[in-house]
């Protein structure tokens, strides 16, 4: 009796074994790869914006992947070169994809992301990022992940720009600033909590990058000089938002895994300077001035009644940091996450 029970939880064991490795054959779920949860704005999203947006239009996508995509560059946005560095393609659009466990595509993760939005509702009529989480929610519930595949996972977060945005357009009320700051932020960390409670792994936020000095801002210098009054709106942010994560990672109980930020602010900063200087003289192209510029009051991939395009295209986007008024083109982004290569590395290790 006891060696027939012997035998039966061997079998079992080999049977578990077995399983498993024909899993990881497979490719379904295994564990050996990263699962990468994007959560966000335009700087992250890969194609969830429908197709009325820019993103979707010449001469969105160029460079990679050679038409548009949903992406807000010439080619490859934040998401693209953090899922390179795990190893993985980019996770896919949530909007695009017929979700069902068994589809390959779920098992790299999943891009909630839409361009405009924010932590709270914004100008544009998108999800934002509670809808978002809501939606990765209802993944788990419908079994699409199980907690095992969240083993070795990672969330990247990217929000804040266009509550700014929102705010300074609608209330506009500096004097408030600081106020909506502290809002902002505990709602954000709230909303980080909630994503590391479902299961993820690793919780990434961006800091806030410094929009002073974003072409939009500039514009109003010929694209001189950064704008320092808006990026003390930024240093400030990012003061508030280290002290929550800070927070966040005290109050959790879990040994392993952790809340991180990724310092966007220092990585625009030093690629804008690094951009600016080659050996020791002034590059042709100017970090600061967009290569996709609207003309007659159009922005970038605009194009008229007639179907007259109005804009123009820079000759090197691969000399630009930034693609259009807002965003940064391939380039931008490439050095921006070559800068944050430590940061990941320690985010690497810990799996
Ligand atoms: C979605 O996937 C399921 C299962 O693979 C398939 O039966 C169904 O036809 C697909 N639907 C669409 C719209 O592609
Ligand atoms: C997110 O959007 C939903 C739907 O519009 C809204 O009910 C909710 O209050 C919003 N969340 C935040 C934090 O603003
Ligand atoms: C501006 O924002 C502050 C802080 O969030 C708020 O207290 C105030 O009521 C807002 N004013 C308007 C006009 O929306
Ligand atoms: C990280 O990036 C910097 C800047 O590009 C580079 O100098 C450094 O060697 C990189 N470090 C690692 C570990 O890849």
């Amino acid at each position: 009796m006891e060696k027939q029970t012997h035998f039966l939880s061997f079998f079992l064991l080999f049977v578990c074994l077995t399983m498993s490795t024909v899993d990881a054959v497979k490719g379904w779920h295994h564990h050996g790869s990263v699962k990468l949860f994007i959560f966000g704005d335009s700087y992250v999203d890969t194609g969830n914006l429908g197709k009325f947006a820019a993103s979707w239009k010449e001469p969105y996508g160029i460079n990679f992947p050679g038409k548009p995509s949903g992406r807000f560059s010439d080619g490859r946005v934040l998401t693209d070169y953090i899922a390179s560095f795990f190893g993985i393609k980019s996770p896919a659009p949530f909007e695009r994809r017929n979700i069902t466990r068994k589809s390959s595509e779920v098992e790299r993760g999943m891009n909630f992301a839409y361009g405009g939005t924010g932590v709270f509702n914004t100008l544009v009529d998108q999800p934002n990022m509670t809808i978002q989480i809501d939606n990765f929610q209802q993944l788990l519930d419908r079994n699409v992940y199980n907690k095992d595949d969240l083993r070795k996972s990672v969330a990247l977060v990217s929000a804040a720009g266009n509550d700014y945005t929102t705010f300074l357009l609608t209330n506009g009320s500096l004097q408030y600033m600081p106020v909506f700051t502290k809002d902002l932020v505990k709602q954000l960390a709230m909303d980080l909590k909630r994503i590391k409670w479902l299961g993820v792994q690793n919780v990434l936020v961006t800091a806030l990058e410094p929009i002073g000095c974003l072409p939009a801002l500039t514009a109003q210098n010929s694209h001189k000089k950064c704008i320092q009054s808006f990026n003390s709106i930024s240093e400030f942010h990012n003061r508030v938002l280290k002290h929550a994560v800070k927070k966040l990672n005290k109050e959790s109980k879990h040994k392993s895994g952790r809340f991180k930020i990724l310092n966007t602010y220092k990585s625009f900063k030093s690629a804008l300077k690094k951009n600016h200087h080659i050996n020791g003289r002034l590059k042709l192209k100017n970090p600061l001035e967009p290569c996709c510029v609207g003309l007659d009051g159009y922005s970038c991939g605009g194009v008229d009644e007639k179907g007259v395009k109005k804009y123009m295209v820079c000759k090197n986007p691969e000399l630009s940091f930034f693609w259009d008024s807002v965003h940064p083109a391939q380039n931008g982004w490439h050095a921006v996450y070559s800068s944050l290569n430590s940061s990941l590395n320690r985010v690497h290790k810990s799996f």
